[in-house]
C-alpha cells in the first residue's frame, strides 16, 4: 500500500472552505453586476477548448481556496508521479501511464529501464498497417470480398471509449465502411447487432484488455459461430477445423494485454495488437483498443485524435493550477460535492455527435473515483464520487432540465458546444445550428440568473401563479466551447475529463485506477449459474429472495 494520503479534512484550505460554505449564499446576478471582468478572468483557454468558469458558485476567494486545496493534498506532485510512471495504482502496484498512449514518436518516456513510447508506436504502426489495408480493399474476407462492416466486440473501456469516439466522429468515417458493436451479454445485442449482415465482408475485432472477461468471450464465440455457419451454409467455405482456421483468421482481429489467451481462443497472434497493465480500460480508447476506429476514421485522423489528448496533457501538466481547466473543474467539483452537497454532474453536449459522451463519462468518473477506501487501505475522510449523467441538448431540454431549473437539488451541469456544425442544414433563412446555439446560451444563462417573483409579476403572471413560474437561479454550469468537433478536440475533451477525475481522486486519496467494486457480480454470476440451470444444491445455498426470483425464472422460462 502507498504512504497515507493528505487528509483534505487537515488542511488549511479545508478550514477556509468550510467557513466560506457556512452560510453561503451565492448571487451571480451580484457577482456579475459588480465585477465587469468575472466572465474574462474565470474563462481559460485549454488546447483549442475555450473554457468559461464564471457561472460557477465561486468567487475569487473560494477558488483561491480550492486552488489552495489542491497544492495542501500534493495534486501537483501525483500529477507528476503519474506521468512519469511511478506506481500509483497501488492497490494493483502499477504505472498509471495512459499518458504515455499520445506521446510523440520523438518523446522519451523510460519506466523501469524501457522506452514506453517506442512500445506504443511500434503497436500504432501494426495497428495503422492493419487499418490501411483494410481501408484500401488489400485486406479482404476469406472469400477475396473487401470488408465494409468492422464489429467490436468488448466491453467497458473496450466498447464506451470505441462506439462513443466512432459516433462523434461520423463525419470522418469512410464511406462505404461501417462500425458496430456489440457488448452486453444479453444475446439480444449479438443477434441485432448481426442481422442483416453479410459475412464475407465483415470483420471483428475482439476487444478485451484481460481477455477473460464473460460478455467478450461469449460473444466473440457466437460470432465465430455466426460467421462460420454462414460461410458454410453459402458454400464459401469447406467443411472442417483447417477451413474454420482460415476464415477466423481472415475475418477476426483481436486487441488485448494477454496475447496468450488471444492464441488460446484461436486468433492469429499476428492479427492481434498488444496493449500494456498501465493502461486501465477506461483509459484505453487511445490504444489498440481504438482499432474498429483506426479503420473508421483512418490512421491520420487517429493521430489528429492522439495528438489532441496530448495538446490537454501538456496544458495539465504545465499550467498552474490557477489557470489549469482540468485541475480547476476538478476542484470545483471538490467544491460542489463535499462543500455543497451536490449529488450528481451533468454533462450536456449541446452537439448530438457526443450523444453517448455522458454515457463514456460514467465509466471514467464512476468506475475510477465511486470508492471508499483510499489508496493506503483506511476508510475515506469525506464524501466521494458523485452521479455522473447527462444527454445532449436539447433533448435533455424537454425531459429533465425542469428539475436542474426548479429542483430542490443542486446539479452542476457542463454544457458543451462547437461554433462550426458537423451538417450546417437551413431552414428556410434559418441557419439550424444557431437555434441549438441560441438554446445553449439560453439555458446557461437562465440557469444563472433565473427569473425573479418581480420579473414575472412584471410579465402579468397572476399573482397565484408566481411562485410556480420563478426562477431561482444560482444554478452552476461550465461552458466549453471549441471551433468545431474534430478528431484533436475530441481528444482534448476526453483528456480533460481524465485529468478532473484525477484531480478529484488526489483530493479525496482515492485510487482511481482500481475497480475491485465489479468483481464480487462477476463471482456471484458464476456461481449462481448452475442453480439457473436447475442444480437445487446450489439453489438451496442461496438467499431465499434469490431462490424465489431463480424460480421464478424457471416457471417462466419456455
Ligand atoms: O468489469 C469492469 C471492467 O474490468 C472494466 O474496468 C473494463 O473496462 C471492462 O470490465 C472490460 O474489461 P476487458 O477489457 O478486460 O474485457
Amino acid at each position: 500500500m502507498g504512504a497515507a494520503p493528505v487528509d483534505p479534512r487537515s488542511t488549511a484550505a479545508w478550514t477556509t472552505l468550510t467557513k466560506l460554505a457556512d452560510g453561503f449564499t451565492p448571487d451571480l446576478r451580484r457577482w456579475f453586476a459588480e465585477d465587469a471582468d468575472r466572465a474574462s478572468r474565470f474563462t481559460h483557454d485549454a488546447a483549442e477548448l475555450h473554457v468559461d468558469l464564471s457561472k460557477n458558485l465561486v468567487d475569487d476567494t473560494i477558488l483561491g481556496a480550492l486552488v489552495e486545496l489542491g497544492r495542501e493534498v500534493g495534486l501537483e506532485a501525483r500529477r507528476d508521479a503519474m506521468l512519469r510512471g511511478d506506481h500509483i495504482n497501488v492497490t494493483e502496484d502499477r504505472a498509471v501511464l495512459h499518458t504515455a498512449l499520445r506521446q510523440p514518436a520523438d518523446a522519451d518516456l523510460e519506466v523501469e529501464g524501457h522506452d514506453v513510447v517506442d512500445d506504443v508506436h511500434d503497436v500504432l504502426a501494426r495497428v495503422y498497417s492493419f487499418a490501411a489495408d483494410v481501408r484500401s480493399g488489400a485486406w479482404t474476407g476469406v472469400t477475396g470480398e473487401r470488408i465494409r462492416t468492422v464489429v467490436n466486440i468488448g466491453i467497458g473501456g473496450s466498447d464506451l471509449g470505441p462506439v462513443m469516439a466512432y459516433e462523434a466522429l461520423a463525419p470522418y468515417v469512410q464511406d462505404g465502411l461501417e462500425c458496430r458493436f456489440i457488448s452486453n451479454i444479453d444475446p439480444t445485442d449479438a443477434a441485432r447487432t448481426l442481422a442483416g449482415l453479410d459475412p464475407a465482408s465483415t470483420l471483428f475485432v475482439v476487444s478485451s484488455k484481460t481477455f477473460g472477461t464473460l460478455e467478450t468471450l461469449t460473444n466473440a464465440r457466437l460470432c465465430r459461430a455466426w460467421l462460420l455457419d454462414a460461410l458454410r451454409a453459402a458454400g464459401a467455405i469447406e467443411a472442417g477445423d483447417e477451413a474454420a482456421a482460415a476464415a477466423v483468421a481472415k475475418h477476426f482481429v483481436a486487441v488485448s494485454t494477454a496475447l496468450d489467451k488471444v492464441a488460446a481462443f484461436g486468433i492469429d497472434p499476428a492479427n492481434a495488437f498488444g496493449f500494456w497493465d498501465w493502461v486501465g480500460g477506461r483509459y484505453s480508447v487511445d490504444s489498440a483498443i481504438g482499432t474498429s476506429l483506426v479503420v473508421a476514421i483512418g490512421p491520420e485522423r487517429f493521430e489528429e485524435f492522439l495528438a489532441g489528448f496530448h495538446a490537454m496533457d501538456e496544458h495539465f501538466r504545465t499550467a498552474p493550477l490557477e489557470q489549469n481547466v482540468p485541475a480547476l473543474m476538478g476542484l470545483l467539483n471538490i467544491w460542489y460535492v463535499n462543500f455543497l452537497d451536490a449529488q450528481t454532474h451533468a454533462v450536456l453536449p449541446y452537439a448530438q455527435l457526443l450523444h453517448r459522451f455522458p454515457a463514456y463519462l460514467q465509466q471514467l468518473t464512476m468506475e475510477s473515483n465511486g470508492k471508499g477506501v483510499r489508496w493506503d487501505g483506511t476508510p475515506v475522510t469525506t464524501d466521494t464520487g458523485e452521479v455522473f449523467w447527462g444527454e445532449p441538448g436539447t433533448n435533455g431540454q424537454h425531459a429533465f432540465y425542469q428539475l436542474i431549473h426548479q429542483g430542490t437539488r443542486l446539479i452542476p451541469a457542463d454544457f458543451i458546444a462547437f461554433a462550426e456544425p458537423a451538417y450546417p442544414l437551413v431552414d428556410g433563412d434559418t441557419d439550424v445550428h444557431e437555434l441549438l446555439l441560441a438554446n445553449f446560451f439560453a439555458q446557461t444563462k437562465a440557469l444563472a440568473f433565473g427569473k425573479t417573483a418581480d420579473e414575472v409579476r412584471a410579465e402579468g403572471t397572476a399573482e397565484a401563479l408566481v411562485p410556480a413560474r420563478v426562477f431561482p437561479g444560482n444554478r452552476p454550469t461550465t461552458s466549453i466551447m471549441a471551433p468545431s468537433l474534430t478528431p484533436a478536440v475530441l481528444g482534448q475533451l476526453i483528456a480533460l475529463y481524465e485529468h478532473i477525475t484525477f484531480t478529484q481522486g488526489v483530493v479525496w486519496g482515492i485510487d482511481s485506477f482500481d475497480q475491485w467494486g465489479v468483481e464480487l457480480g462477476k463471482q456471484l454470476a458464476l456461481q449462481v449459474a448452475p442453480a439457473i440451470h436447475g442444480d437445487e444444491t446450489v439453489l438451496a445455498g442461496q438467499d431465499p429472495s434469490t431462490q424465489s426470483l431463480i424460480r421464478y425464472y424457471r416457471e417462466h422460462r419456455a
